[in-house]
């Protein structure tokens, strides 16, 4: 059993939970995730590990209510327990020095890029980061990434806080400041987890200017150990599974328009 050690709503609809899992503190990576079972009659849902302190052998799950089980599990109080938690699963994020990273999350999306802006950042690199939501209220971890970014930019669809319009707009001014600049250089990664729309724009724009660009899929996973092919995808012609060859993929190999097709179903 999981206790839940603290809980925290971070905005509408997202919420913070910490809960006791020394083992999976002990071995957490940026970019894993684990499946959470909330108890017998539960399905199995992925989140990504958003934080974790091993000398408090705890881990923090961020999760966005959108459905039953996320709704559920927005319910468990702090002292409740958690049945299952499996993890840490999938490759971690492979972080090392390059140079310049924009990282860029959109939505509950910026909790999973928080623990990855921050690897990079520890491993020395310059890290810009662009997040956006919907709205305000919908924005998270701002202070957070603050904290451990260069450069950050914030926007909102609605224009209700930071500029208005999408984190595409951002990336494409810094990229087109840089293509008429002498001195300043292309980012080395560009780095993004959100919505499969705004990981299918990135990449996209980022083809044109020929910057590696890894993405963090978020395909329906059931068993999450290779077993069922729930989260296959298509990867540079190739399936893989989304739980043991992920979540982490090139953005300009994916075949965006299959994932879309298999999540509608
Ligand atoms: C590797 C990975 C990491 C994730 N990390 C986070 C996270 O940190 N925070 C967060 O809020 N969400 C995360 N998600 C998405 C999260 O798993 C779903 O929101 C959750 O499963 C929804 O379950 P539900 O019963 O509440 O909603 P449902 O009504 O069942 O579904 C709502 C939507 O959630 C998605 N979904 C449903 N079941 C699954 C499933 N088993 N696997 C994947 N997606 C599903 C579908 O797009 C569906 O349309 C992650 C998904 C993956 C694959
Ligand atoms: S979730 Fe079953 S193979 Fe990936």
């Amino acid at each position: 059993m999981f206790k839940i050690i603290d809980k925290k709503q971070l905005a509408q609809d997202t919420i913070k939970i910490v809960v006791g899992a020394p083992q999976i503190a002990k071995k957490a990576k940026a970019g894993q995730f684990v499946v959470v079972l909330i108890d017998e009659q539960s399905e199995r849902i992925p989140l990504t590990l958003a934080d974790w302190d091993i000398d408090n052998g705890t881990i923090s799950l961020i999760f966005q209510k959108v459905g039953f089980t996320t709704e559920k599990l927005a319910t468990l109080k702090i002292g409740d327990e958690i049945q299952h938690i499996l993890g840490p699963l999938g490759h971690p994020t492979a972080v090392s020095k390059l140079g310049t990273v924009v990282c860029i999350g959109g939505g509950v999306g910026i909790a999973e890029v928080y623990p990855v802006s921050r690897a990079f950042k520890q491993a020395g690199n310059r890290i810009i980061a662009i997040i956006g939501s919907r709205s305000k209220d919908l924005l998270i971890l701002e202070k957070e990434m603050k904290g451990i970014c260069d450069e950050l930019f914030v926007t909102t669809d609605d224009g209700s806080y930071g500029r208005k319009g999408l984190v595409t707009d951002v990336l494409k001014e810094l990229l087109d400041v840089i293509e008429k600049s002498t001195h300043t250089k292309y980012p080395d990664l560009v780095y993004c987890i959100g919505p499969l729309a705004m990981m299918r724009a990135v990449s996209g724009l980022t083809k044109n200017y020929n910057i590696k660009t890894i993405v963090s899929l978020n395909p329906i996973m059931v068993d999450a150990t290779g077993m069922c092919g729930a989260c296959r995808c298509s990867v540079g012609g190739k399936t893989v599974f989304g739980c043991v060859d992920g979540p982490d993929f090139d953005g300009h190999e994916v075949d965006f328009e299959e994932l879309g097709k298999r999540l509608r179903l």
